[in-house]
């Protein structure tokens, strides 16, 4: 992956994952200024040698590649005093749910090159999701360094529609969330059947491990299989999918992630 100098303007959760995958792939700290008003957070980058920084606009001017990791509702009023500064060479990424590469271009009239990110929080762990978006006048060589930037933390692909990102906040943004109220859920129920909470969790964690790792090493074999292969007709599994079934799983799932599309349009018109 080229060097160039990145500056994040926010280093919550999403900007020290995929710091620390960007460190673990052996990324000069040095090419990184976290921007961050708190200072307990800037002192945890500082330890990792990456240079912090409050004062946005400075930091900005300084770099090559400006990643925008500030929640949505706070994006206008920080590109307020940004729009001052010229993007006209500078790769600017934002990874904020819900705002559109046109706002951006609106809040930053100067920028020549947006990619528009959306990620998730196993990046933490190096297994991230991230969809990527750019419009046409968006350079070559900027898209190749902001998937490889993303693909520092796990996997990406690109959508051709913009519209379709969020369909990927439903997939990718918020789905570590289901997945963990499931693991919750089962955590839970098996602590009322007189399960300790620790062996509960390991009993749940590793067998849901397990299935993901089935999943993603038989690409050829369909979920459906895969659950089917776990299934014997009137047995226990059976028995429980029965239940799932009598309380429309499916179903709730979809109007889940419908809901969270809604969300993300909603968003978008918001902020
Ligand atoms: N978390 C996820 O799972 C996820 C997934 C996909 C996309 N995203 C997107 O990623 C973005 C960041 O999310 P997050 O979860 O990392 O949020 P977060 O943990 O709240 O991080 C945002 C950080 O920005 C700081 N900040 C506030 N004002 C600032 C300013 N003027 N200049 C510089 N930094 C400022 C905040 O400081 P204070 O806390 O002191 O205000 C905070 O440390 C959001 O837009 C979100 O939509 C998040």
């Amino acid at each position: 992956m080229q060097q160039k100098l990145i500056a994040f303007i926010g280093g919550g959760n999403m900007a020290q994952a995929i710091v620390l995958g960007l460190l673990k792939q052996g990324y000069p700290a040095a090419q990184i200024i976290i921007n961050d008003p708190n200072e307990e957070k800037r002192a945890y980058f500082a330890k990792l040698g990456v240079q912090t920084a409050e004062n946005n606009v400075e930091s900005v001017t300084r770099a090559e590649v400006v990643l925008l990791a500030v929640k949505p509702q706070m994006m206008a009023d920080v590109c307020a005093p940004l729009s001052a500064v010229d993007f006209s060479d500078k790769l600017l990424i934002s990874i904020a749910a819900g705002i559109s590469t046109a706002r951006l271009q609106a809040l930053i009239p100067s920028a020549k090159s947006i990619v528009r990110v959306m990620p998730n929080t196993p990046a933490l762990v190096g297994e991230g999701m991230s969809g990527l978006f750019a419009p046409e006048n968006t350079a070559e060589t900027d898209r190749t360094f902001a998937q490889a930037l993303l693909n520092a933390v796990g996997k990406t692909l690109w959508v051709t529609e913009e519209n379709q990102m969020h369909t990927v906040t439903a997939a990718s943004g918020s789905s570590p969330a289901y997945f963990f109220l499931m693991l919750e859920a089962m955590q839970q129920s098996l602590i009322e059947m007189n399960i300790d909470t620790h062996t509960a969790r390991q009993l749940v964690q590793q067998s849901m491990l397990g299935a993901a790792k089935m999943v993603v090493e038989n690409p050829h074999i369909t979920l459906a299989t895969l659950r089917e292969n776990v299934t014997s007709k009137g047995g226990t599994t059976a028995a429980a999918l029965d239940v799932f079934n009598k309380r429309q799983f499916n179903q709730t799932v979809e109007e889940a992630m419908q809901a969270c599309v809604a969300r993300s349009q909603e968003m978008e018109a918001l902020f």
